[in-house]
C-alpha cells in the first residue's frame, strides 16, 4: 500500500473535542466521498454517511450501543463496520445490509483514513410481504362499498353509535338491494399508531406504502391502506361530531393518509382514482358543513369522487342536547335511513359509471 494512500483528517485530540461536540458523530467530505466520522468508547469509526435504506442524513442520527441510529426511519448501523442491525421493528429489511467503512489509522497524533480500501457495500434485501405496494388495478367483479366507521369506541365495551348504526345499516341494506359486496372496518377496532411527522423530516422519508407500516407489522393500518387503495369503489365514512370537528380517530387516520396524497404532489402518482366518497355526520351540535366540507375536501385531495349531496348528517341542537332521546330518535329515523340509503345509491351510480368508462376503455 503507497504511503499516498492514506489522508490526514486532522490532530486526533482536535476531532475528539469536534465530535464530543457534535453527539460523538459527524460527516466529512473527503475527496468528494460523504464519511461518518464517530468517536464512541476511546475509538474512532468511519464508514459512509448516508443511510442504506432511503440515504437518510446518519450525522443527525443517534448512537445506541456502539450504533448509528438513522433519524429518518431507526435502521441502525455499526459505527466501526457499517453492518446494518435491523430494528426490531423492521420486518422490511430482512437485511438492511451494510454500509461501506474506512480503515483509520493514527500516526504521530493525527488521524488518517484510506479511502480507497474501503468496503463493498451490500444494499438491503426486502420482505416481499408488503403486498399492499403494488399498483393499484381494480379486481373485476361486483360493485365494492366500504363502510369505515371512525368512532372512537372501547371493543371492550361498545356502546350506541348513531353514525356507525346508520353506516351497518345502509350497508347491510345496499348488499340487498344494490347486490354491491361490502366490507365494513371500524377503526377503534385496529391498532395503529400515530403518524409520526416523517415528511416533516424529509418528503424522502414520507413513503408508500406508509413509513410506519414498513417499519412496524403490528401496524393495522395496512387494512385501511388495503380497503381503500385497492379494495372499494366506494367508501362511506360515518363520525360523530366532537367539537365541530370529525372523531379524533378521523383525523388520526387522515394524518397516515399523508403516504398516500404526498404520491400525488412528490411523484405524480395518484393512488386513487375512479372511486367514489360519501359521509355520514352525526352529532349533538351542529357544524355539520364545516365538518363534512373538511372531509370532502380531504377525500378530494385523495383522488375520491363525490356523489351529488354527498353526505347525510343529524344534529340535536343547543336547546334539547338529550343525548338518550338524540339515540332513540337516530334509532327510530326511518328518514335518517332512508337517506343515508339513498346517499350510498347516489354514491354506487357514480362508480358503476367509472368502472363502465374504464371497462369500455379496456375493450
Ligand atoms: S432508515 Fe434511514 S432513510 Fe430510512
Amino acid at each position: 500500500m503507497q504511503k499516498t494512500d492514506w489522508i490526514e483528517i486532522g490532530k486526533t485530540e482536535d476531532l475528539i473535542r469536534e465530535l464530543s461536540a457534535h453527539g460523538f458523530i459527524k460527516e466529512y467530505i473527503l475527496q468528494e466521498k460523504k464519511v461518518l466520522l464517530s468517536y464512541v468508547d476511546g475509538k474512532f469509526g468511519a464508514i459512509y454517511s448516508r443511510c442504506n435504506h432511503m440515504g437518510g442524513p446518519l450525522a443527525k442520527g443517534r448512537i445506541h450501543d456502539g450504533h448509528v441510529e438513522c433519524p429518518w426511519h431507526y435502521w441502525q448501523f455499526d459505527l466501526k463496520t457499517g453492518q446494518a442491525k435491523s430494528p426490531t421493528q423492521e420486518p422490511l429489511a430482512s437485511s438492511g445490509g451494510c454500509l461501506p467503512s474506512y480503515p483509520l489509522k493514527i500516526e504521530n497524533g493525527n488521524l488518517l483514513i484510506h479511502l480507497q480500501n474501503e468496503t463493498e457495500r451490500v444494499r438491503p434485501s426486502y420482505n416481499p410481504m408488503q403486498d399492499v405496494a403494488r399498483e393499484p388495478k381494480r379486481a373485476p367483479g361486483r360493485l365494492r362499498v366500504l363502510g369505515l366507521s371512525t368512532t372512537a369506541m372501547d371493543p371492550q365495551h361498545p356502546r350506541y353509535s348513531t353514525s356507525e348504526d346508520l353506516l351497518k345499516s345502509t350497508l347491510q341494506k345496499a348488499q340487498d338491494e344494490l347486490h354491491v359486496e361490502t366490507k365494513f372496518l371500524a377503526l377503534s377496532d385496529l391498532k395503529f399508531r400515530h403518524c409520526e411527522g416523517f415528511y416533516s423530516k424529509s418528503e424522502k422519508a414520507c413513503t408508500w406504502p406508509c413509513s410506519i407500516t414498513k417499519m412496524d407489522p403490528a401496524d393495522e393500518m395496512i387494512q385501511v391502506y388495503e380497503a381503500l387503495v385497492h379494495w372499494a369503489d366506494v367508501v362511506l365514512v360515518g363520525t360523530p361530531i366532537r367539537w365541530g370537528a370529525a372523531s379524533s380517530l378521523y383525523y388520526k387516520m387522515a394524518e397516515r393518509l399523508n403516504s398516500v396524497q404526498n404520491q400525488i404532489t412528490l411523484r405524480d402518482r395518484v393512488l386513487i382514482q375512479n372511486k367514489v366518497a360519501a359521509f355520514i355526520i352525526t352529532g349533538g351540535q351542529d357544524n355539520i358543513q364545516a365538518v363534512a366540507g373538511q372531509m370532502l375536501t380531504f377525500f378530494g385531495e385523495l383522488g375520491f369522487m363525490a356523489p351529488a349531496f354527498p353526505f347525510v348528517a343529524h344534529s340535536l341542537g343547543w336547546s334539547s342536547e338529550d343525548m338518550e332521546k338524540n339515540m332513540d330518535t337516530v334509532q327510530q329515523s326511518q328518514y335518517l335511513r332512508e337517506q343515508s340509503f339513498e346517499l350510498v345509491e347516489r354514491a354506487v351510480q357514480l362508480a358503476q359509471k367509472f368502472v363502465n368508462t374504464q371497462q369500455a376503455a379496456e375493450l
